[in-house]
């Protein structure tokens, strides 16, 4: 006898496996961000190390690097206040994520808690915030290193320090969000690409998100 399929189960068996995680617009944002900031990182290197002075050669020479490090730095604010408004409202901290950092450990160990994830899970969230207030703080040193005659010469050597040590907080962060992103959890990367990720990658990442999408209460998951 010829099986009873319904309109339900039709559409579900012809819909794509993949869904949308990040829209168009949002994966302009965060590479916006990422290639003005991997140039920060290397020309910051570049002018604060000695040692690294041979990447300003590289880079174009020592005056350019000195004179397009604070524009791009300008750059990247503009991506981070954009970054900062797309994401805020999947960024509010909830309960739910005092549950995550409580089995930190379990997660570093094994790469998964018993969490009933939203679209993003606590360690993300606390990622973004210290991003946009790492972006801030760059930014509000740096504008005394810019422009020197600006404050008294005290300020100016505390911006320094400040900036460096910040810098080298956002480099060893983004170091490890990279390796996140990537090589620990794969299927990840390709929803800063094509946008989109598997449904079995969503389910186990992010449960109470992909219910949520699955059951089309938000158009395709996308923010
Ligand atoms: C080559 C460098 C980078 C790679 C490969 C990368 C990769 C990714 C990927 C795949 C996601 C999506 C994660 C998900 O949907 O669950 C993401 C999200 C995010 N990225 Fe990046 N990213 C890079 C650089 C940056 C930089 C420079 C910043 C900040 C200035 C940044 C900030 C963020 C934030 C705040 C999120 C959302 C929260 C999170 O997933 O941690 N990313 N990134």
């Amino acid at each position: 006898m010829a099986e009873i399929v319904t309109a339900e189960e039709l559409a579900r068996e012809q819909e794509p496996r993949l869904i949308t995680r990040h829209t168009f617009g949002v994966r302009v944002v965060h590479w916006w961000t990422t290639l003005t900031f991997l140039y920060l990182i290397l020309s910051g290197f570049a002018l604060g190390y000695p040692r690294m002075a041979w990447l300003l050669d590289v880079m174009g020479g020592g005056q350019s690097v000195r004179f397009v490090h604070p524009w791009v730095g300008v750059g990247f604010t503009v991506g981070l206040v954009f970054m900062f408004a797309m994401w805020l409202p999947s960024m509010r901290f909830h309960s739910v994520d005092r549950h995550w950092f409580r089995n930190l450990g379990e997660y570093v160990r094994t790469g998964h808690t018993d969490t009933d994830t939203d679209k993003f899970n606590g360690g993300q969230k606390a990622y973004y915030w210290f991003s946009v207030i790492n972006g801030l703080v760059l930014l509000i040193t740096g504008i005394p290193l810019w422009l020197p005659d600006l404050l008294p010469r005290e300020w100016n050597l505390a911006a320094r320090f400040s900036h460096h040590v910040f810098f080298l907080m956002a480099a060893g962060f983004l170091v490890v969000h990279v390796y996140l992103s990537t090589a620990r959890f794969p299927g990840t990367f390709r929803s800063m690409t094509s946008g989109t990720v598997s449904r079995a990658w969503a389910a186990f990442h992010h449960p109470r998100w992909f219910r949520r999408v699955d059951a089309g209460r938000e158009h395709e998951g996308a923010d």
